[in-house]
């Protein structure tokens, strides 16, 4: 079985962070999005991977290179449009050579992985497996519809009333049906080939679609608040270490992990679950509050943070405290304290946001 990677789109919803990289970049507990998809895929047993890149591609094969550091092999394959996730199947079809694959979209986070997913595939011989999870509001996914003896009725994207709570998630297993039902589908409304549309056609033709049940959490990582969301839950299951260095009179609760070269300095308080990438300065006089991620090359003092996603190399001396937040790469966050007269000075890109 190979493994099709998607990390194609605009992202445009992230904004301003998706500006001057791809949102798949973006570090959850100071791993890029999209790591934990390539991950998934390998600890499922998939060796072969195919990464869908689209119009915004920084960074990501500068670090996922041709995946050898990540036990995997990785073919990319161009997308110049973001025309739809079946779209990206009939990308890659060539690549696929009729193989059985598991398709992940590159934003979404899940704690199961997809093993689960291709275990059904491979007892059933489904044609195709879904995940699917409940949700309370169904209107941004795709959902699914069962019937009374729990097989699939039928699946609708983005549906406009509620007519099922079970939302598609972002990891699909198919076999090679899936490249004419792709073939034979019209765009949608938003101009899209959507997969949904795809799977509701292997239905139509007396494919066999299994679903599966996702257990534990799922995040779909679309907007700013999803980012902070899935960090709060990645960093529930962290595993505490210190590869740096703590000085006598900082305090250090909960689980922590602290990178190489990094130094805690005195009158510093962290309380986790933290954690800190390599080589940082945090304090002296600084609190480090629950679910923050700081990435590597950070330097915090003289502040407070909590519940906020940090990127490398960002600089923070402002004796104030912030929470909520998301931060980006070598972003300066100072105080206006000693200033005449006082004010706040901002020099921030467009579409950012600030709460004063
Ligand atoms: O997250 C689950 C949802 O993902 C499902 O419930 C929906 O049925 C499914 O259509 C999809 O909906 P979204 O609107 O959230 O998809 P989005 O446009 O955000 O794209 C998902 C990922 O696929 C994202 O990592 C970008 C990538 N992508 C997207 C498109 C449209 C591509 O690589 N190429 C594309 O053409």
């Amino acid at each position: 079985m190979k493994g099709l990677l998607l990390a194609g789109g605009y992202g445009t919803r992230l904004r301003p962070l998706t500006f001057v990289g791809n949102k798949h970049m973006l570090p959850i507990a100071n791993k890029p999005i999209l790591l934990y998809g390539l991950e998934h895929l390998r600890d499922a047993g998939i060796t072969n991977i195919g990464i869908i890149l689209g119009p915004l591609r920084e960074g990501i094969v500068q670090a996922l290179g041709d995946g050898s550091k990540f036990g995997v092999k990785i073919t990319y394959l161009e997308q110049p449009e973001p025309k739809g996730l079946a779209h990206a199947v009939l990308v890659a079809e060539e690549y696929l050579d009729n193989e059985s694959f598991t398709m992940y979209l590159g934003d979404n986070l899940l704690r199961q992985g997809a093993k689960p997913l291709v275990d059904v595939m491979q007892k059933n011989e489904s044609d195709c497996v879904v995940a699917v999870t409940n949700v309370k509001d169904p209107s941004s996914y795709g959902v699914v519809v069962f019937n009374d003896d729990g097989t699939v009725k039928n699946l609708v994207e983005k549906p406009k009333e509620p007519i099922s709570n079970w939302a598609l998630i972002g990891v699909y297993v198919f076999n090679n049906k899936i490249f004419d039902a792709a073939k034979k589908i019209k765009p949608s409304w938003r101009g899209e080939l959507e997969i949904t549309d795809a799977i509701q056609t292997l239905l139509n033709d007396g494919a066999r679609v299994d679903v599966q049940r996702v257990q534990g959490w799922w995040k779909d990582t679309g907007k700013p608040q999803d980012l902070l969301e899935a960090n709060q839950l990645v960093l529930r299951d962290l595993i505490p270490y210190n590869k740096g260095r703590i000085e006598e009179t900082a305090t250090v609760t909960n689980n922590v992990a602290i990178g190489e070269g990094t130094v805690v300095h005195s009158r510093t308080t962290i309380r986790g679950p933290v954690i800190i990438g390599n080589h940082c300065e945090i304090g002296p006089n600084a609190y480090i509050g629950p679910y923050t991620s700081i990435g590597d090359d950070s330097t915090i003092r003289n502040s407070e943070i909590e519940n906020t996603i940090v990127m490398e190399g960002a600089r923070i001396d402002c004796g104030r405290r912030i929470t909520d937040s998301l931060i980006g790469r070598k972003v300066e966050v100072q105080s206006s304290e000693n200033n005449v007269p006082k004010g706040h000075s901002l020099i921030i890109g467009d579409m950012s946001y600030v709460t004063l």
